[in-house]
């Protein structure tokens, strides 16, 4: 039986590490936050999704699951670190790949020749490449004998659980025994879920194209919904017409696009193509200035701009989860501020008190104070609660007070 070393202990590899562990792997949690190592060791997860902390608990009491923030020698290691982006001084979106290095220097430094490394995280091509060069200088190994997969994780919050035994898995491997090693592993963990073998840089694509299909079928509807509100007409009933036609699927518009992946990922293209990808390109802007068009609705919907309070029900990026990064709704409370707008929000899944310099308040403390609602979410506390936020004058970005 392996041992399997998870490097990076978030939304992708804590899961990860549980479903590991409970399909027989010895398994081993490793993460450079202390914090996080101290949370898991003392029997607490640190991240919200449903059924996680049950599947944490079997994993342990199984005896399989064990967290250190010491890297040892290992057969497997799977990196599961961020890989967002930042500005440079012109601007430009640049993908940060600091995490995936630091962590495949870590690694290299206890490799062994026949060890497998698996990068699980979202990257721009060519990033599986420099992974194995960095694996090379720090453990010897020649890098043409380093095996080395990328299988980048394609679960949506909120199912992960279900997602990681029954999606199909994409093995981008740099060696034949790298290809071999990894899909003997997804095909001993997965139930449904089918595994496909490529190489490296298709797989490192594959991924990106996935996210930014989304991004760029969320920015045609966000697009109508800017279109629709200048015709005066409901973009939610015009989707839903539109979407009666058998070979149509529009998507449905909101605040903006959020989170770690399709807010980030087709800058890794774009980064690499700038002449070519003019549509990935146009999309994520639409997306990005997403806020600011809502921002300019609610300034001219408030009877008194300068008293009016504005309760912003939702900051995460998407309907029950905790997760906040690249959220819409909080680029929209910081628009909102800087127009001297008055608000208070309401995210049910982050602490009460300040959240990113943003007071947010329980849900019936936003709603008794509030003069004006603007839904940015479908969290199932709002849904619960249609009628009391119907009671308000409001501006809904998703549809979900229809
Ligand atoms: N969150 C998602 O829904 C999702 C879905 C699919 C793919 N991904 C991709 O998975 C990757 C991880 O995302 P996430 O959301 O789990 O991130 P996260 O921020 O939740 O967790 C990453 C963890 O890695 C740790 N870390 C950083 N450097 C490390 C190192 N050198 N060694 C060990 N641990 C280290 C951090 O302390 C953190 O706990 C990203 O590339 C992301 O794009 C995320």
């Amino acid at each position: 039986m392996k041992k399997i070393t998870v490097m990076g202990l978030g939304y992708i590899g804590l899961p990860t590490a549980i479903t590991l562990a409970g399909a027989g792997y010895e398994v081993c949690g490793f993460d450079v936050t202390e914090r996080v190592v101290e949370s898991l060791k003392g029997g607490k997860i640190h991240i919200v999704e449903p059924g996680l902390q049950e599947a944490f608990d079997q994993a342990v009491a199984g005896g399989h699951l064990h967290f250190s923030s010491e890297l040892s020698p290992s057969d497997v290691f799977y990196i599961a670190v961020p890989t967002p982006f930042f500005e440079d001084a012109s601007g430009a979106h640049k993908a940060d790949l600091r995490f995936v290095e630091s962590a495949g220097r870590m690694a290299g430094k206890v490799l062994r020749p026949d060890d497998l490394v698996i990068l699980e995280s979202t990257v721009p091509p060519r990033t599986t490449e420099m992974l194995a060069r960095v694996l090379g200088e720090e453990s010897g190994i020649p890098q043409g004998e380093i095996h080395v997969a990328h299988c980048p994780e394609r679960v949506i919050p909120g199912n992960m659980m279900y997602e990681l035994k029954n999606n199909d898995r994409i093995v981008g491997a740099r060696t034949p025994e790298a290809a071999q090693m990894a899909k003997e592993i997804y095909e001993h963990v997965l139930d449904k879920g089918v595994v496909r073998v490529t190489d490296d840089i298709t797989a490192e694509m594959c991924k990106l194209t996935e996210n930014t299909f989304r991004d760029v079928n969320i920015a045609y509807a966000n697009e109508l919904s800017v279109i629709c509100d200048k015709m005066g007409i409901d973009v939610f009933e015009l989707i839903k017409l539109a979407n009666c036609h058998p070979r149509v699927n529009i998507l449905t518009p909101g605040v903006g696009v959020g989170g770690h992946c399709i807010a980030v990922d087709p800058w890794f293209i774009y980064e690499q193509f700038p002449e070519e990808a003019k549509v990935i390109h146009a999309s994520r802007l639409r997306n990005e200035n997403k806020p600011r068009f809502v921002a300019e609705k609610v300034l001219s919907s408030l009877r008194d701009p300068k008293k009016d309070l504005v309760a912003v029900l939702g900051l995460s990026y998407k309907p029950d989860v905790d997760d906040l990064r690249e959220s819409p709704s909080i680029e929209l409370c910081n628009i909102l501020r800087d127009k001297g707008v008055n608000f208070i929000a309401c995210e049910p899944f982050a602490p009460y008190g300040e959240v990113h310099g943003i007071q947010n308040v329980p849900f019936e403390e936003a709603l008794s104070r509030a003069d004006y609602v603007v839904v940015t979410l479908g969290h199932s506390l709002f849904q619960e609660n249609r009628d009391k936020i119907a009671a308000k004058p409001f501006f809904d970005c998703v549809g979900m007070m229809e």
